[in-house]
């Protein structure tokens, strides 16, 4: 076998090795990284390669004499056809602009009102607490009774957009932008104070304070659906169930 054809395939295996998931890298590698491992790559199989003075000569003839060699006239014109073409579109493909819409940024977690009205009144963010949390250490039988109302409004009222597992992946998930959130994990509800899940249970997306917008969110404002008990029961569950606990004040 030619030299530079095993070489170039050491290369394109390594190449192969370094994209397949779970060889090397369990998750994709940035481009950038993967040029990277390529370049030494090259530059190792080259050293080996062309370490004794009969593999230099074995890896270099070919390339001379493609373009000294009268009787490789076609490939040669054929090469030096399909390298520029090749180079042009390279360079062309990275600078294509590109007609798609510019994404809409939009923060997750919007900053709370401080005080905002549901169930008729004036609702302070700050000294709003979860009625049943101080249950959950001092009365165990009532916390859960809690938890397992909340689980029923939750199968009754969130669960196609929330997901039966609490993951966000309802079955309305799909064709909304943008999706139900997850309760699972630990970059929701988790980051979360109760006062705050309660108030976006409450006012939904179109509570939504209007800068930072457009929310274009789904979710319901459940004031008019749920009565504050209930909310703060299902409240109560998304957080029971996923095992995270609400963020508090530091004592
Ligand atoms: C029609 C679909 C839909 C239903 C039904 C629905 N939600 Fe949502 N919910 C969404 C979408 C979409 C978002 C993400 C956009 C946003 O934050 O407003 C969201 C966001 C949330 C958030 C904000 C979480 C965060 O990390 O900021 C909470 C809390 C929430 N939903 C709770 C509920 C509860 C509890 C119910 C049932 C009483 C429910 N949702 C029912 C679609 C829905």
């Amino acid at each position: 076998m030619p030299r530079i054809v095993k070489f170039s395939l050491i290369i394109i295996a390594v190449y192969c090795l370094l994209k397949i998931p779970g060889v090397f890298f369990t998750r994709p590698i940035p481009a950038s990284v993967l040029s990277v491992y390529l370049l030494f790559a090259v530059v190792a199989t080259l050293l080996a390669m062309t370490a004794t003075g009969e593999g230099a000569t074995g890896f270099i003839e070919p390339i001379a004499s493609l373009f000294a060699d009268p009787s490789k006239r076609a490939a040669r014109n054929i090469v030096l056809v399909i390298v520029p073409i090749a180079a042009a579109w390279i360079a062309y493909a990275a600078l294509r602009p590109d007609d798609a819409p510019p994404p809409i940024v939009r923060s997750i977690h919007p900053a709370p009102p401080a005080a905002f009205t549901a169930y008729g009144r004036t609702i302070e963010l700050a000294s709003l607490t979860n009625p049943y949390r101080a249950s959950e250490k001092e009365n165990p039988s009532q916390f859960r009774a809690a938890v397992d109302e909340g689980a029923e409004i939750y199968f009754k009222n969130c669960f196609y957009c929330h997901g039966a597992k609490l993951d966000g992946a309802g079955h309305y998930a799909r064709g909304l932008s943008p999706s139900p959130v997850p309760f699972r994990g630990t970059d929701t509800i988790a980051q979360l104070q109760e006062s705050y899940v309660f108030w976006r249970v409450a006012k939904g997306g179109p509570g939504l304070p209007r800068e930072g917008g457009p929310w274009l969110s789904a979710m319901p404002a459940w004031e008019d659906a749920l009565t504050e008990d209930e909310a703060w029961k299902v409240v109560t569950f998304i957080y029971d169930y996923t095992g995270n606990r609400p963020r508090s004040w530091a004592k």
